[in-house]
């Protein structure tokens, strides 16, 4: 089997921290416990370009424990967790094509090795991988799922030109996905990542926050969590409005250029924080991005004002700038969660891989006869998710008595 990993001799590190993950992971393992026995992925080839980290090496082995043959490589440059490339390539057999700090040459050519597989169904986070695919289809594909939110804007768009040429399933856009996923996962993870980048006291800093969609709340709420006085960034009335009510201040990004001491931006749109905002900054300020690609921050923008660059950490870059102020750029401007920290914890990415799992499931079963289309999950899938992750919880709740279930459904009851 081919692979191309950094270090073999780091799967035993790797596998203990996917068995970590695993022990967290209590619907996704319901689900590798109900289908191993029955097999239903046998015989079906299973393409994934996902963040190589611990709670992806559960995922793959879910899937191949449900007969799924499978290839893989990273989405990000910087994500790979090396020790669980290794493991998936020792332990699980995965013809794996992955390391961290890939150029982007190399992350392509690990996206087209992947591919040599033929599969069936891709697992994407970005789109990349789809996109890929398109160039040059090949001939066995049924269907795809996608991630997180930039990879749904963009194949709907695909959706939109005519181009998309085989059935997607907006994992991203399950409620158990992005109302967990994005909001605790990202709001835990960036914060943990820019804190093990720089050590910096949160505590009294003022946060800039670059969108108040469900990664811009998550990141607020912890930030503000830590004791952080936060300013929000729009472009969205409404999002800007509920930043407003929710107690945060909202302000222009140029104005918040001269006041934040950390900026995080979580938009999914480039070029948010550009030069002449970076030329107003303080001494000192420090700069993350928690947004799927690196276009948020300009880093042209940051090096058309540098003087001297410099390394202070594996994670943070100091750069000089004209006019005499030093800023910090974290993890290149790539997703500060995965770069400089493990990205989400495994308990919320049980149900966005419970959702994975069960839509690569669907395609496999329904996808030559489903169009060539965006599809979001069933309700009903997002719901059972929903209720097994709280059994695993321990929590109960009410169900309608029919009594209730009847007025909810009717009219005639009123003052
Ligand atoms: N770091 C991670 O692990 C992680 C996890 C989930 C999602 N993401 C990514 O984070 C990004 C945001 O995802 P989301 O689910 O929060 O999307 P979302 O659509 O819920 O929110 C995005 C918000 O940004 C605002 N916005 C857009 N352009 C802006 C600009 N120029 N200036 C200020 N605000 C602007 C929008 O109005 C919107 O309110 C996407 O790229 C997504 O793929 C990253």
């Amino acid at each position: 089997m081919e692979f191309r990993v950094k270090d073999l001799a780091l799967a035993e590190e790797g596998k203990n921290r996917i068995d970590w993950a695993e022990a967290h992971m209590p619907v996704l393992v319901a689900l590798r416990q109900k289908y191993e026995k029955t097999k239903p992925l046998k015989g079906i080839r299973v393409a994934g370009c996902l963040h190589v980290t611990k709670e992806t090496g559960v995922l793959v082995r879910t899937l191949k424990a449900a007969g799924a043959e499978l290839s893989w490589c990273g989405c990000n440059p910087l994500s790979t967790q090396d020790d669980v490339a290794a493991s998936l390539a020792k332990d699980e057999g995965i013809a794996i094509f992955a390391s961290r700090g890939v150029t982007s040459k190399e992350y392509y050519d690990d996206i087209h090795s992947a591919m040599k597989l033929d599969p069936h169904v891709t697992i994407d986070d970005g789109a990349d991988l789809t996109v890929e695919m398109h160039k040059g289809m090949p001939k066995s594909i049924r269907g795809g799922t996608e991630e997180t939110t930039t990879g749904v804007i963009r194949l709907r768009a695909m959706q939109k030109a005519g181009k998309l040429a085989y059935p997607i399933i907006a994992v991203n856009d399950a409620e158990t996905k992005h109302d967990f996923d994005n909001i605790y996962g990202t709001g835990q993870s960036a914060l943990d990542g820019i804190i093990r980048a720089t050590n910096i006291l949160v505590s009294g800093k003022n946060v800039v926050i670059a969108g108040y969609g469900h990664v811009g709340k998550g990141v607020a709420r912890r930030a503000a969590g830590l004791g952080a006085n936060v300013i929000v960034t729009e472009v969205d009335p409404i999002a800007a409005l509920k930043a407003k009510l929710d107690g945060y201040s909202v302000a222009k990004m140029n104005k918040a250029a001269e006041i934040g001491d950390i900026f995080v931006t979580t938009t999914g749109c480039k070029d948010v924080i550009v030069d002449r905002d970076i030329a107003k900054m303080k001494d000192g300020a420090i700069l993350a991005n928690a947004g799927h690609f690196n276009v948020e921050i300009s880093i042209p923008g940051i090096e058309s004002q540098t003087v001297q660059k410099k390394e202070i950490n594996d994670h943070t870059m100091q750069y000089s700038l004209k006019n005499g102020k030093r800023v910090y750029l974290i993890g290149e401007g790539r997703l500060v969660n995965l770069a400089a920290a493990e990205g989400h914890p495994s308990e919320v990415m049980d149900m966005s891989f419970a959702n994975q799992f069960l839509a690569v499931l669907k395609l496999a079963q329904q996808g030559q006869t489903m169009k060539p289309l965006v599809y979001n999950i069933d309700k009903a899938q997002d719901q059972e998710i929903a209720l097994a992750k709280l059994q695993s919880m321990g929590v109960e709740i009410d169900s309608l008595t029919p009594a209730q279930k009847a007025y909810l459904e009717g009219f005639a009851e009123g003052t």
